[in-house]
Formats: structure tokens, C-alpha cells, sequence
């Protein structure tokens, strides 16, 4: 098969190749997709920059991904062959990503995927959407909640939002751009605030005086002191990504909210979380409720732009077509 592979860790362009490797066989349990769309996340550029040693005869990136199931291995229900499906955890402690003609997973990664839902839509689900489910939903559920999410145009961000809403939850969102503040309100958000403005802590207690109930924020470090001035008491704010350098954690303050603290980390969630995420994400889709960010489409040629895109901090999901 064809395939996007790196043996050594480095910059997109240094040590992203296209070969041929032989096709990859389901084992127990696992089934084989075909892949038609490859998701790019931050997760896979910081994988091929820097981690431990690489497997043999190198890692194919990937996590996100979507196509048909067109082999499964033993244990599994051959009525799956032809499903169409989208892939999550492709890459995670496994050779085989999704930039890639094939993939194989455990079955359960292989989630069918509507035939009204096109295969790009797919393959922008998994990390982010998963995250996302965790960040919402990780204190139960949201009806009639008030949640801020910042950086409501990144992956995460805009997945949260459409998962909140769907959940019953009000919510506001941060933004820095008009075009970026577009995104967070059609993803649902009923007030979206550019984060840049000093006023906008003024603006979310005018919106909701008594303080948002939970916060789903894209960085802690930076937004701690303006997340804890529009808190709720008992609120929690949620980290899902670290900004560098880490907070000095304002603990007189967290203490007298009886303000939470929660992290979320996607690899780490339990079979449950992740069945839990499957199942809501699944259903959302369903009713079509997930709005896709504007697709940005990179051919598998071009992985090494792909890749650079997202870690430029592209608008917009962005996507590797395969041959
Ligand atoms: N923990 C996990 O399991 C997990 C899972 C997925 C992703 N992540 C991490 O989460 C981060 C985001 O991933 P993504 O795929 O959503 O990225 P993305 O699509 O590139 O989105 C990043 C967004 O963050 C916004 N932003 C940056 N600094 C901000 C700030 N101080 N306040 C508000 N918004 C801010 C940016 O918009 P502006 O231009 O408006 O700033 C941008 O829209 C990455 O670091 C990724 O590695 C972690």
C-alpha cells in the first residue's frame, strides 16, 4: 500500500516520506479499513517532532481517519466488510496511522459512520470530538448549564461547543478574529467574545453575572486569572492543552470558588469514556448535529504542507486526501 511514514523524528519536510509497504493484515479482534480521508490534529505533528524510539520500518501518522472496513480479522462480524466507518486512536502505540491506503484497528475504532456524513467529515471526528466529549460532559451533564469555552474556532473548541449545546448547555465562547468568531457561533455558541479585548471578562459577567459553570479552555496558563474572574462558585475549569510555562496556581482563590480543576488527557481516557464519547458522538451525527470547520484538503503527496498547516495553527480542519 501506499503510505506517509517517518523513521527518524524532525521537521515535516526532513523526515516525512511516501512509500510502498506491504498491506496490513486485521489480527484478532481488529478489522482493516480502507481509508479514503486522513485527520490531521496537533497530536500527530508533535509525535514526529520529538518522543522515543520509532517502530520498524517506521510510524505512519495518524490518529483520525475514515473509509470502509474491507477485511476483518478473526472474532469479528464479517457483516462488517463494506461498512463504511471513521477511525480514532489509529496511531496511538501502533505502527499503522491513518496516512495510509489501510489502516487496521480493534473493532471498536472502526465506528460506522451515516452514509449522509462524507468521509472528510469522518476523519475530522475522533481527537477532537472525543476531547471535546470529556471536556463537556467529564461533571455529568450540562442541561441548563452555563459553559465558557475558549478558543471556540480551534478543533476542540468548536467541537465542544456543538456537543454542549447539543447537551442543553448555553454557551459562551472566545475567539480572537472575526472569522474565527463566525465559526464559534455557527457552531452553536449564543455569545462569542474576542479574548484580546481587556473588556471581555466584563462582557461574560454582564452575559452571565452569576458565572459560567464549567470552562473548557485550550490554555490554562494564559487564561487562569480571566477564567477564575467569571467562574461560578463550585464552577471547574478543564484543561485540555499546556501552554507553556505551566500556571502558579492561585490557591486562595480556587478555595474560596470551591473551584475544580479538571485535565484531560484523550489517550488516557477508560474503555468507558471512550464508549460513552462513541455512543454521544454517534447519535449526534445521526441528527446532524455536528457542523464541520471549513475543510483545508492536502494530497497524501503533500503531507509534509499538511503537517505544517496545522502546526501554523491553520483555520479550519485540516484534511490528507488518499489515493
Ligand atoms: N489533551 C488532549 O487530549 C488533547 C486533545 C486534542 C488536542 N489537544 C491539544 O489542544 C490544542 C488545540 O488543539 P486543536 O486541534 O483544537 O487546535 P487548533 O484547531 O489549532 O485550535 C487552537 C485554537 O486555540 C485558540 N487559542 C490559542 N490560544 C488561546 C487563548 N489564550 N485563549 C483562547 N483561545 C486561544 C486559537 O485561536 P485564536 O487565534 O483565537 O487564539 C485556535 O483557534 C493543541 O495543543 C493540541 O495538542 C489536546
Amino acid at each position: 500500500m501506499r503510505a506517509a511514514i517517518y523513521s527518524e523524528r524532525g521537521p515535516a519536510r526532513d523526515v516525512l516520506r511516501i512509500v510502498e509497504v506491504p498491506d496490513p493484515r486485521p489480527g484478532p479482534g481488529e478489522v482493516r479499513v480502507r481509508l479514503r480521508v486522513s485527520g490531521v490534529n496537533p497530536t500527530d505533528w508533535k509525535s514526529r517532532s520529538a518522543g522515543g524510539p520509532l517502530p520498524e520500518p517506521g510510524q505512519i501518522p495518524g490518529q483520525d481517519g475514515a473509509g470502509e472496513i474491507d477485511l476483518v480479522g478473526p472474532g469479528v462480524d464479517a457483516a462488517r466488510v463494506g461498512q463504511r466507518a471513521w477511525v480514532y486512536h489509529a496511531a496511538a502505540g501502533r505502527w499503522n496511522g491513518t496516512a495510509a491506503q489501510y489502516t487496521c484497528v480493534p473493532a471498536h475504532q472502526a465506528v460506522p459512520l451515516p452514509d449522509d456524513i462524507s468521509f472528510a467529515q469522518g476523519a475530522g471526528l475522533g481527537i477532537p470530538f472525543i476531547t471535546a466529549h470529556r471536556c463537556v460532559f467529564g461533571g455529568g451533564p450540562v442541561a441548563g448549564r452555563t459553559l465558557l469555552v475558549t478558543g471556540g474556532a480551534g478543533a476542540v473548541g468548536n467541537a465542544a461547543i456543538q456537543l454542549a449545546v447539543r447537551g442543553g448547555a448555553t454557551v459562551l465562547a472566545t475567539a480572537s478574529s472575526e472569522a474565527k468568531r463566525g465559526l464559534a457561533s455557527a457552531a452553536g455558541a449564543a455569545h462569542v467574545l474576542d479574548y484580546r479585548d481587556p473588556d471581555h471578562v466584563a462582557a461574560v459577567r454582564a452575559i452571565a453575572p452569576e458565572g459560567v459553570d464549567r470552562i473548557v479552555d485550550i490554555a490554562i496558563a494564559a487564561n487562569l486569572a480571566a477564567d477564575l474572574d467569571v467562574l461560578a462558585p463550585h464552577g471547574t475549569v478543564v484543561a485540555y492543552a499546556s501552554d507553556a510555562p505551566d500556571p502558579i496556581l492561585p490557591v486562595r482563590r480556587l478555595m474560596v470558588a470551591n473551584a475544580r480543576l479538571e485535565f484531560v488527557l484523550v489517550y488516557n481516557l477508560t474503555p468507558a469514556m471512550l464508549d460513552r464519547a462513541v455512543s454521544d458522538i454517534s447519535d449526534a451525527l445521526r441528527e446532524g448535529t455536528p457542523r464541520p470547520l471549513p475543510e483545508l484538503h492536502f494530497p497524501l503527496a503533500a503531507i509534509a504542507a499538511a503537517h505544517e498547516a496545522v502546526e501554523q495553527h491553520a483555520v479550519g480542519k485540516v484534511l490528507v486526501d488518499i489515493p
